[in-house]
């Protein structure tokens, strides 16, 4: 599956965005080795807070299907923006440690921009598990 295709449907997945507050729907799409693609769009709440990005909706939708990092082989994130979507540091926290750092991730918007980028270069010196050890 090219790059242009899982965009398309992360773009797809974007029309079932819940973004009633920042009116920025965001969609996302993962492949997986199988070839299953989960989707994932942003859901917001009036206690902003509790809103969940795209891109982790999309992993946690695979993790809950019983998927693990190694299954994981693109991910595409997109909004209509000017340039093409940026992860949030959350969302960078959260793919550093459950997407593999081999694997792409395609940034894009409507216009068809597409950049690629993977979990080291959107969070170079990331927090760890090890890090956790006393
Ligand atoms: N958002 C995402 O879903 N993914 C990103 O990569 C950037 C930001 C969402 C969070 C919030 O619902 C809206 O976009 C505006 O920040």
């Amino acid at each position: 599956m090219t790059a242009e295709e899982l965009m398309q449907k992360a773009i797809e997945a974007r029309a079932l965005s819940y973004s009633p507050y920042s009116l920025f729907a965001v969609g996302a799409a993962l492949l997986c080795r199988d070839g299953t693609i989960y989707l994932g769009a942003n859901v917001e709440n009036a206690s902003y807070p509790v809103s969940m990005c795209a891109e982790r909706n999309a992993l946690y939708h695979a993790m809950m299907e019983g998927k693990k990092k190694d299954d994981f082989v693109a991910l595409a994130i997109v909004a209509n923006g000017e340039h093409e979507c940026s992860p949030c540091g959350m969302c960078r926290q959260a793919l550093s440690e459950l997407y593999p750092s081999s694997a792409p991730i395609y940034l894009g918007n409507l216009t068809g921009a597409i950049k690629e980028t993977n979990t080291k270069e959107l969070l170079p010196f990331a927090f760890r598990k090890e890090d956790l050890q006393k």
